[in-house]
């Protein structure tokens, strides 16, 4: 045997061999494509979460676009992070191309242009689903991570979340939350003071500033109702075929922290709705974020350790997780060791830094008697990548250069129009897109605070009243003394004019004399 037929006897053995999967390209040796050596990617493990890596236009997102495409194919919803916006195209058919076919000669497999069932969802104004969840569903230790607040501040959340609890005040959006706030120092500090001790106005301070900075990177728009239910996502098409649902982010680039808190939200919510899978021979979903180094970049310690125990816990619930970004060292050591599948495209060797991460790289793959794995990592070329995924032991399979197929769907944007059209046609876009701001927090305590304040007002008018009605009665006796002094018997005949003329009338009788 030649070493290009042993080479394939081991991609083929080495690779899965029952059970569903999904073939992602024909496996290389020496910069040849060996036909119909294909690299399978068991549908067992995908709920092992993975990495799609590489340099700049080296051919991530296509390979995320492949995945995706086939994983709908085989009735498994997939979701989307479209940072870039460059995988709405996968709601129309591939125009084709002599390169495409070119390549999937090599390869070994028919390419058949389609498109795919697409549902467009948003975080801002943008076309699409809004997606959007209550500051109460998100809950207090989200929230307080969220917000990187100190110890004593997510107290302070807790205590809020409390109060709106055992006051039936619901929390929807941050305008909830700040009346609330304010109310816990102000108009309602003496009740929050007997219930649940003292809240310091600095505390309350310093979270309302970092909830103002939230709010400017877009938060209030993804706060509120009507909010997102996460078995949404799992639609199939009347075809069997899984929904690929696409959040489409493009404004969200310099807004990391919205970014994160969405993500975070996303997966907590799917972790406690979704059912526990047992051992499952496919997943329930499969999430892909490109640039994912955005989640990553910005995100505080306690933040990072929130999504490192919800990628560990989520698996059982038979989601898969996968980052796409441009080095591995991008992603947090803790998430890069719980990785099952691992497409590494090409990385460039610019810098020292470069090599290094180079280097780095090349350790963390299975050993490869047929590659030298760091050479192969800058010669790789567009579109081709280094892939080891798990067996349905989960065992990790042999390494294989891969010639990786096209898309079957478009590899480019969808026109303004048919982006419109796909979102007339969607149900969900009429489900959620209208707001609505029910009573809530702010409405409830601005009605409470306007009662008491009515009711303090009429307290205040009756003491007046009262005052005034005791100063009256004050003056009345005073006046009514002078008054009965004047009308004292004697006084009244001394004073009365006809005394006074008699008087007058006797003095002149006396004085006529
Ligand atoms: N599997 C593939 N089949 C056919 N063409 C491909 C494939 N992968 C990549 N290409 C070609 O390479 C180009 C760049 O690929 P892609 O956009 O996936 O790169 P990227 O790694 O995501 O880059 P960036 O880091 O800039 O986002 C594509 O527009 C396409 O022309
Ligand atoms: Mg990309």
């Amino acid at each position: 045997m030649d070493q290009k037929e042993t080479f394939f006897n081991y991609i083929t053995e080495g690779n899965i061999t029952k059970g569903d999967y999904i073939p992602v390209g024909a496996a290389m040796l020496n910069g040849e494509t060996i036909t119909n050596a294909l690299v399978k990617i068991p549908l067992k493990t995908l709920n092992r979460h993975g990495l799609i890596a590489g340099a700049t236009g080296t051919g991530k997102t296509k390979s995320l676009q492949v995945l995706a495409e086939n994983l709908s194919d085989k009735g498994i919803p997939v979701l989307l992070m479209d940072i870039k916006g460059d995988l709405s195209g996968l709601a129309q058919p591939s125009p084709g191309h002599a390169k495409i076919d070119e390549r999937h000669a090599k390869i070994g497999l028919p390419f058949e242009p389609k498109s795919f069932p697409v549902e467009l969802l948003t975080l801002s104004e943008q076309n699409g689903v809004r997606l959007r969840a209550t500051v109460s569903e998100f809950g207090p230790v989200l929230l307080s991570r969220i917000l990187d607040l100190s110890e004593t501040q997510s107290g302070v959340v807790a205590v809020i979340f409390q109060y709106c609890d055992d006051n039936k005040l619901p929390i929807l959006d941050l305008k909830d939350f700040k009346k609330i706030l304010q109310y816990a120092t102000q108009e309602g500090k003496e009740e929050f003071e007997d219930a649940y001790g003292r809240i310091s106005t600095a505390s309350t301070g310093a979270i309302l500033r970092k909830i103002v900075e939230l709010e400017q990177q877009g938060a209030d728009l993804f706060f509120g109702e009507t909010s997102f239910d996460v078995d949404d996502l799992l639609r199939i098409d009347n075809d069997g075929r899984g929904y690929i649902n696409i959040i489409r982010l493009t404004d969200i680039q310099d807004r990391p922290k919205l970014f994160s808190t969405f993500m975070l939200s996303l997966l907590a919510e799917i972790y406690s709705t979704f059912p526990e899978q047992g051992d499952s021979d496919r997943p329930e979903l499969v999430i892909f974020i490109d640039e994912a180094h955005l989640i990553f970049n910005e995100a505080s310690k306690a933040l990072l350790n929130q999504i490192e125990s919800i990628v560990k816990l989520i698996r059982s619930k038979g989601v898969g997780l996968y980052f796409v970004t441009q080095n591995p060292t991008d992603v947090p050591e803790a998430v890069l060791g719980q990785l099952g599948l691992k497409i590494q495209h090409a990385l460039r060797a610019f810098t020292a830094n470069d090599r290094k991460a180079i280097k780095m790289t090349a350790q963390n793959y299975p050993d490869s008697e047929y590659y030298d794995t760091e050479t192969v990592l800058t010669s790789l070329g567009i579109g081709e990548a280094l892939v080891s995924a798990l067996d349905e032991k989960g065992r990790p399979t042999p390494l294989a250069a891969t010639m990786m197929r096209a898309p079957m769907s478009r590899m480019d944007i969808l026109t303004e129009s048919e982006l419109n059209a796909l979102n007339s046609q969607s149900k969900l876009v009429k489900k959620y897109n209208e707001t609505i701001d029910r009573e809530s927090a702010y409405e409830l305590l601005n009605k409470k605070i306007e009662k008491a304040e009515a009711e303090e007002a009429k307290e205040k008018a009756r003491k007046e009243k009262e005052a005034l009605e005791k100063a009256e009665a004050k003056q009345r006796k005073s006046s009514s003394r002078r008054r009965s002094t004047a009308m004292n018997p004697v006084v009244k005949v001394l004073t009365s004019a006809t005394f006074i003329r008699s008087v007058f009338g006797i003095l002149n009788k006396v004085m006529k004399k």
